[in-house]
């Protein structure tokens, strides 16, 4: 197993891993019709936009995890309003909101298309950066996360980020339990989580701390 830099080939894996792992951690396959649709949203601009933040987890199977993140979240707002967004808008078209109860998962993504999440301003201050991170069940629980995930804070500590927020949705217990394991805090709390982690202090990797050892990195 080796965790080294995105390529741009490795596009179609950022999509196929975020529809296995998008149901909460579980696979969500059974439940888009467009299996694109949760990737076009929590996936790809990371690689395409931000690949300087984009690590991914390689095995004798090919690819099977990912790190992605932004450094500036409102810069990666911006640039995916401008270069991200429009084209999807055209191919998926806006979900009628008089049937917002009934709505098929596929119209509810349909919808963040259209009305992408804006994180708070409050929650930027301190914490401008945010991620995501996938691995597929057979790179699960053998320290894969935790070195994926401090390769991703050092680079984003490297650039000069202060902390990094990333959401988690209620039922994703083992997530949760990782996090706040790794030491992020809950900032919000409504459908999902806002967990926070401020990256000048409180890492629990951090060099200044025992057992620390630096992270390795291919490619
Ligand atoms: C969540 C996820 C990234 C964690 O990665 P992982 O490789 O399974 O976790 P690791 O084995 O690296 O665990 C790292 C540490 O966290 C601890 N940990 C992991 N899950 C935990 C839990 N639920 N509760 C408490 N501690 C936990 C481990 O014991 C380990 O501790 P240690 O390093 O001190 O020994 C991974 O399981 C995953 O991708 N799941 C599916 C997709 C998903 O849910 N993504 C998050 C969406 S918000």
């Amino acid at each position: 197993m080796i965790i080294r830099r995105y390529r741009s080939g490795d596009l179609r894996d950022l999509y196929r891993i975020c529809l296995r792992t998008g149901k909460s951690g579980d696979d969500a396959t059974a439940l888009y019709r467009d299996p694109d649709l949760l990737g076009h949203i929590y996936a790809a601009p990371y690689g395409l936009f931000e690949p300087a933040l984009a690590f991914v987890v390689e095995d004798e199977l090919g690819v099977g995890g990912y790190c992605l993140g932004a450094l500036d979240t409102r810069a990666f707002e911006q640039r995916l309003e401008q270069r991200w967004w429009p084209s999807l808008r055209r191919r998926y078209p806006e979900p009628d909101a008089r049937y917002r109860d009934v709505w098929t998962r596929d119209e509810r993504a349909a919808y963040m298309i259209h009305h992408p999440w804006r994180s708070d301003d409050d929650i930027l201050a301190d914490y401008p950066s945010h991620l995501h991170i996938d691995l597929l069940p057979r790179l699960q629980a053998q320290g894969t996360g935790r070195q994926l995930i401090d390769i991703e804070l050092t680079a984003m500590r490297d650039r000069g980020s202060a902390g990094v927020h990333l959401q988690v949705t209620a039922g994703n217990h083992r997530a949760l339990g990782f996090y706040h394991h790794l030491g992020f805090i809950g900032l919000r709390s409504g459908d999902g989580y806002t967990l926070g982690l401020k990256l000048l202090v409180n890492l629990s990797s951090s060099p200044w701390l025992p057992g620390y050892s630096e992270p390795e990195i291919h490619g």
